[in-house]
């Protein structure tokens, strides 16, 4: 299964971020999982650029998209929502298909954020019925370097909840191919 595995944080030393590299070093051999920390590349959303005027990055973006077959986000809160460069993203694409049917999961670096989370799961339900709230990997890593997260991510109980919510979502990849 090829996933995207898409950050809501450019910070350098993100969380999230190195949660997803993780993730998808475990997943190798498995799954290909390819992370997509730089949604600043991606203008601000305008509806009048929709259609045959849309930037080159967007296009791209939404080939990237369309080339996976499932997508994991993980992403901070920021004043209690999603980030804006996610949000943005999720914007550029809402009226398009890539999104449409696509599963994907959340997954979630810290044992803050509910807010976040909360609209994020409206969000993400109302442009795909592919996303299952229902698998979530969560594990709290806040405050850690990359190398520490590393070391955390691959303790025997998480790694077996790595591999628990890759096998989730290929189930939901699975079920989408045979409805499709
Ligand atoms: C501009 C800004 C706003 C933030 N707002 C919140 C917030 O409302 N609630 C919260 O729990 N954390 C908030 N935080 C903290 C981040 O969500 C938290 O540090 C997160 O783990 C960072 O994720 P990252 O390491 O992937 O960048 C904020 C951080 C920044 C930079």
């Amino acid at each position: 299964m090829k996933i995207l595995a898409i950050s809501g944080s450019g910070r350098q030393a993100s969380t999230n971020t190195a949660m997803l590299r993780t993730i998808a070093a475990i997943a190798c051999g498995q799954h290909e999982v390819t992370v997509d920390s730089d949604l600043a590349r991606l203008p601000v959303f305008t509806p009048d650029r929709e259609g045959d005027a849309l930037p080159a990055e967007v296009l791209r973006f939404a080939d990237l998209i369309r080339a996976h077959d499932a997508l994991i986000i993980a992403s901070p809160e920021y004043v209690r929502a999603i980030p804006g460069g996610l949000k943005n993203a999720i914007d550029w694409l809402v009226s398009r298909e890539e999104l449409v049917g696509k599963p994907m999961a959340l997954a979630h670096a810290s044992h803050r954020g509910n807010d976040m989370l909360a609209q994020l799961r409206l969000v993400l339900s109302t442009v795909s019925d592919g996303f299952s709230p229902g698998n979530f990997l969560r594990i709290d890593l806040i405050n850690m370097t990359p190398e520490q997260i590393d070391a955390r991510l691959r303790l025997p109980e998480n790694t077996q909840a790595i591999h628990a919510f890759l096998a989730a979502l290929y189930q939901q990849v699975a079920a989408s191919t045979a409805v499709g």
